[in-house]
């Protein structure tokens, strides 16, 4: 049986993930797809920290030695930031590799070019996990695109800020409280400010955007306003009147062609649909012609959810050498 060589970019919670399930499920990803996986090179900044038992020996922190690996296919991308992030996944494009990745600071604003380049190399990107976690917002997408045309999209983008919102709420943490114990639940960004300033949505829903209307909005035109300008008196008085706070995230194409966006904290009543939305939870509400509207909900952070959806990309961009209808 042919075997598949993978490097796995990043080593934290996502990159982790990513090793633990494949893991966990290399037999029924081998007999399914009919091709063995090998991790074979994993790229992290320090190689002497301690991380996961038996993995010493695959760390490097050269790209060159991951792209090196005779056979190599594959490339999973859980680092922080744009750069090196980018500069590494299309030296792997270049090599002819697949790439998976879930850093939606690097999409967000390289996503277009990216899947260009892998186009013109006869490869495919992956990048259900930049957005929403868990949540299959950009396959579901991808599906319907055909003959939707899709008007508006509106969610809870990021669950760090939805955490530290319930947990204000429904438990009377204190901001820091809630955000100390998302960051240990491997939820917060590598720098939480991103999370909490909104910049975190922001990006994802640039991501959408993209896939929705081939297009972004100008960044400088859209406004981002973060929970961070929620008070703990201002949680206290949303309760006495029956609403809750939700970090919302939206983006709409006018008739006029023009995508006007925004990312802000709204007051929703009990008939609202992201009134439920509690905890890690995302939601994504897209407006369509044909189908009306659909909202998918879900985990939308953690090492599961997202690194799950990455061996999912990883099993459909395969899948297609083994007959799977691939959507990618
Ligand atoms: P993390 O726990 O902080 O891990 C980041 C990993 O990337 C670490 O192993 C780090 O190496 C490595 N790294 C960072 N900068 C690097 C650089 N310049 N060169 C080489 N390696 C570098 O972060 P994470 O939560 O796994 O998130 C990883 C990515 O997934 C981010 O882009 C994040 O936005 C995205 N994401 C996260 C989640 C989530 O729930 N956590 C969900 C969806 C998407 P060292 O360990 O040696 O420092
Ligand atoms: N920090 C992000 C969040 C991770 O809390 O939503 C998932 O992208």
């Amino acid at each position: 049986m042919a075997t598949i060589k993978a490097a796995i970019l990043g080593f934290g919670t996502v990159g982790q993930g990513i090793y633990h399930i494949l893991n966990e499920k290399r037999e029924e990803l081998r007999d399914k797809l009919g091709l063995e996986l090998e991790v074979a090179k994993i790229l992290v900044r320090d190689t002497t920290k301690e991380r996961v038992p038996g993995t010493a020996h695959l760390l490097t922190d050269s790209i060159d030695d991951c792209l090196s690996v005779k056979g190599i296919q594959v490339v999973f991308e859980a680092i922080v930031n744009e750069e090196p992030a980018y500069g590494y996944l299309k030296k792997a494009v270049e090599n002819k590799c697949h790439v998976i990745t879930a850093n939606k600071v690097m999409f967000a604003k390289w996503g277009l070019e990216l899947q260009e380049l892998a186009r013109q190399n006869g490869v495919f990107v992956g990048y259900e996990a930049t957005t929403a976690g868990g949540v299959p917002v950009i396959k579901t997408m991808k599906n319907i695109l055909l003959v939707n045309n899709v008007s508006r999209i509106q969610g809870v983008l990021n669950g760090t800020t939805n955490y530290i919102l319930t947990k204000m709420r429904a438990e009377g943490w204190s901001f820091e409280e809630a955000l100390k114990e998302a960051q240990l639940l491997g939820y917060a960004e590598a720098d939480p400010y991103n999370d909490v300033s909104g910049q975190d949505a922001f990006k994802k829903l640039m991501i959408l955007s993209s896939l929705a209307f081939g297009d972004q909005p100008n960044w400088a035109d859209v406004e981002v306003v973060g929970i961070d300008s929620i008070s703990a008196e201002e949680v206290a008085q949303s309760i006495k009147n029956g609403l809750r706070y939700r970090h919302v995230a939206e983006v709409e194409k006018h008739q006029d062609g023009t995508l006007y966006a925004k990312v802000a904290p709204m007051l929703v009543d009990k008939e609202h649909p992201l009134y439920p939305i509690d905890d890690v939870f995302n939601a994504v509400t897209m407006e369509t012609n044909y189908i009306g509207t659909l909202t998918l909900v879900g985990p939308g952070a953690g090492m599961y959810p997202t690194a799950s959806v990455m061996v999912e990309d990883y099993a459909e961009i395969i899948g297609k050498r083994a007959g799977f209808v691939v959507t990618i």
